[in-house]
């Protein structure tokens, strides 16, 4: 038997525990000779690892049931279109004025090719396209580093790898390496540095076309002009625009990343429609959870009214934060483990523009301004280019930033961060300006946070119990995983949730 489940990916193997096993979806065709059949699950928040679990559960026939305390399915994955009505803790009420086909996603945002994410769109039929995380045409604004005006991407790129490559290929030559490298590795690193710089014969970095151009090249007759004005190694390096670089090299960040067509949200709605619409119970917010001798009992608030449904399984795909509060019956180590979990704040605002001037007057189609203001990034759309309007996320920032313009009304937060983006991009970033929205997770009901801390990781003995069914319930989320705050987190966190409940059921 456990050779049987072992070949169905249902039973640990030594490959398993080195690599981690492929994941195998609970079919109906497992149940076949076991005497077995498929139990009723109740889980708990309709984000991303709620609505997987429910999904994978579904394939092999499990009755499911999700409550979500919130009028949509997605959780943090929230995309705001035009009429959508949010209250944040503080009692702030907005409605969003966007006009028809813009949008921005509040939550995740960006896809890398390798996260699981894709999968389940290539699954669901969600369609997908570009994002653009890395743009040579966008800014890097450092205003406390004393820089008067925006530097372009590729410009900065240019001068800070140029310098490097100066510096390194002239210590090479001075003999700094000797000890390091025999004369031939030294002749071939500075051969790198002199093509990888756009060094001189020299070793000198003196600028050139990959700064860009102050008028661009075009017909015989009109080789352009090369961007002068090349700053001194020193005055780059006091910029700390070279802080920006290692951003792309990242393994959740790197190019090319993609968004679903049409919002993020595309795909809680598939995984919604997948699941089936009424067994996703919105506006159903949890207060107890009751581990019994055979299963579960869950109480919650609907419309003002307490309901209870009991089911032989349970899985908390809150977040953790939010569970810590339910009253249940799960033990001390459940309750402290939770309580380690912390909340972090993130926040965003879509500014919706009358025109897309960031196009037509700074040539910039989709990608991130950098800034070390305390708007932090500040974002292109990476859909409807020569459309006739746009939106820009005119902050995405994090920690006390993020707190800081929660704490203004709506309206402030828009001229905070108009008057931000104006001394980037001058005065069309105020006139051009159409409506706005804001919002910031840490003080969103239901939510309490962006995305959390897991002091030690995941595997830290003291998660244990949540990493563990406890009685009959299991949890799951990305805060449960190595790759919090990503959608990857949460669907990997409801996978391995949905492997064990399975191959409870079936032993
Ligand atoms: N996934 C989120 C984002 O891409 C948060 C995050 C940022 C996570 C950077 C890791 C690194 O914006």
């Amino acid at each position: 038997m456990l050779a049987t489940m072992g070949a169905l990916g249902l039973a640990p193997s030594a490959e398993a525990a080195t690599r981690g096993a492929p994941y195998r979806a609970p079919r109906p065709g497992d149940f076949h000779l076991t005497g077995r059949a498929a139990a009723k699950v109740v889980v708990l928040g309709g984000g991303i690892a709620g609505l997987t679990t429910a999904y994978e559960l579904g394939k092999a026939g499990y009755d499911c049931t999700v409550l979500e305390a919130r009028d949509r399915p997605g959780g943090r994955n929230f995309t705001v279109r035009g009429g959508d009505t949010t209250t944040d803790l503080y009692g702030n009420r907005q409605t969003a004025r966007f006009s028809d086909g813009q949008y921005m996603n509040a939550g995740p945002a960006r896809i890398a090719q390798w996260m699981v994410t894709l999968d389940y769109c290539r699954e669901l039929g969600v369609p997908i396209e570009v994002f653009t995380n890395v743009n040579a045409d966008t800014y890097l604004y450092n205003e406390s580093a004393g820089m008067t005006e925006p530097m372009r991407y590729r410009s900065a790129k240019a001068d800070v790898l140029g310098y490097v490559s100066e510096l390194l290929a002239k210590a090479t030559d001075q003999g700094a390496l000797d000890k390091d490298l025999t004369a031939a590795d030294q002749e071939k690193l500075v051969e790198f540095l002199k093509d990888y710089g756009a060094l001189g014969n020299t070793l000198d970095y003196s600028g050139g076309s990959r700064r860009g151009y102050s008028a661009w090249p075009g017909a015989a007759g009109t080789p352009g002009v090369v961007a002068g004005d090349v700053p001194t190694a020193s005055e780059i390096f006091a910029t700390g625009v070279g802080r920006y670089f290692a951003f792309e090299f990242e393994f959740d960040q790197a190019m090319l990343m993609f968004q679903p067509v049409g919002g993020m949200d595309r795909i809680p709605h598939a995984l919604a429609a997948a699941v089936g619409t009424r067994r996703v119970r919105t506006g159903c917010a949890v207060t107890k959870v009751t581990d019994t001798a055979h299963g579960v009992t869950v109480t919650y608030t609907q419309g003002g009214r307490t309901r209870t449904v009991d089911a032989d399984f349970c899985v908390a795909a809150m977040p953790p934060n939010i569970l810590a509060k339910v009253p249940h019956n799960l033990g001390a180590g459940v309750q402290s483990a939770l309580e380690a979990i912390t909340p972090s704040s993130a926040g965003k605002i879509g500014l919706e523009y009358a025109s897309r001037w960031w196009e037509t007057d700074h040539r910039i189609y989709g990608g991130i301004t950098e800034t070390d203001l305390d708007v932090t990034h500040i974002w292109h759309p990476s859909y409807g280019f020569h459309g006739r309007r746009g939106l820009l996320i005119g902050y995405y920032n994090t920690g006390s930033k993020a707190d800081s313009y929660a704490a203004l009304s709506p309206k402030a937060r828009e001229a905070r961060a108009v008057a931000a983006g104006v001394k980037i991009y001058g005065e069309k970033y105020r006139t051009e300006l159409a409506t706005s929205f804001s919002h910031h997770w840490r003080q969103f009901p239901y939510q309490e946070a962006a995305w959390h801390s897991t002091p030690g990781g995941p595997d830290a003995a003291r998660y244990q119990p949540l990493n563990e069914p406890t009685g009959h319930v299991y949890f799951a989320g990305d805060w449960l995983s190595y790759m919090d705050a990503w959608q990857h987190g949460a669907f990997t966190s409801a996978r391995k949730a949905v492997t064990a409940l399975h191959r409870r059921v079936l032993a």
